[in-house]
């Protein structure tokens, strides 16, 4: 797909065609990519501040939301935490704004550009995603609207990958557990995807473009026509962001309502 297609629909044919051959595709992103630039600098700025004062916006559950959705900020230490990674990261949704104001009028007044920042991100995400999912109602009539029903979610995330070691970085494979996955920005490339282990290649990503992938429950939602990507991330180490940040990625999230709580054995195990 090339940045002339920005104003014209996604053709379904082709979508599927491509997901078909490997479990991607590039989408125009709906929004502009300075807006992601600006979301990393403003997400690096937070990662910055003193761990306590991040920790007021500690990783929470909303009540009504999927069980495994929490918003907020989270850090997790590689073994310690039983984590595979060390990581930190910020999971946004517009609410996030009024259910957390009274921990963010406690924090630095630039936190609020970041969260202005975050909310362009997520509606210029929401907008892109729109374009494959009603690509979809073609064929399987309603099949948007499932990602508007009540209980279904969007989650944009803001990850930051320490680096720990000199040498390359690498993030384990994994199918995501929800619906579907945008990969909107990142730091460096490194990004694999297949339909399992055995064949990821390397993926290239454009500026104004995100990268579509289905995640566990599209398989279930086009009756097997589409399968979950397999991803993992070979980042080279010259391309590590500095010493101590090994990567960083922003990503969004959407489940449809009816999504099950899928396992982190369901997510690591690769389908043959
Ligand atoms: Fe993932």
């Amino acid at each position: 797909m090339t940045n002339s297609s920005r104003s014209t629909p996604i053709s379904l044919d082709r979508l599927v065609a491509q997901l078909q051959e490997r479990p991607f595709a590039p989408v125009p992103l709906a929004f502009s990519a300075e807006v992601l630039e600006q979301g990393a600098r403003d997400f690096l700025n937070f990662i910055a501040l003193p761990d306590k004062v991040k920790d007021t916006l500690s990783l929470r559950h909303i009540p009504g939301m999927h069980p495994g959705y929490r918003i907020g900020y989270e850090r997790r230490k590689r073994q310690k935490d039983g984590a595979r990674d060390s990581k930190e990261f910020v999971h946004y949704t517009p609410e996030m704004s009024e259910l957390l104001k009274d921990e963010i009028a406690q924090l630095p007044a630039d936190l609020g550009i970041f969260l202005k920042t975050a909310e362009k991100i997520f509606r210029g995400a929401e907008a892109t995603m729109w374009q494959v999912l009603t690509a979809f109602d073609e064929k399987f009539p309603g099949f948007s609207a499932q990602f508007k029903a009540p209980g279904s979610y969007g989650l944009l995330r803001f990850l930051k990958y320490d680096r720990l070691k000199p040498g390359d970085f690498l993030a384990v494979g994994h199918y995501d557990r929800g619906g579907c996955t945008l990969a909107l920005a990142e730091s460096a490339p490194g990004l694999r995807i297949g339909f399992n282990d055995t064949d990821l290649a390397p993926v290239h990503r454009d500026r104004d473009q995100a990268l579509f992938m289905p995640a566990l429950f599209f398989e279930n939602l086009t009756g097997g026509m589409v399968k979950p990507a397999w991803h993992d991330v070979i980042q080279r180490s010259a391309d590590t962001v500095n010493d101590e940040i090994a990567r960083w990625a922003i990503v969004f999230f959407i489940d449809p309502a009816g999504t099950p709580a899928y396992t982190a054995v369901d997510a690591h195990t690769p389908k043959r």
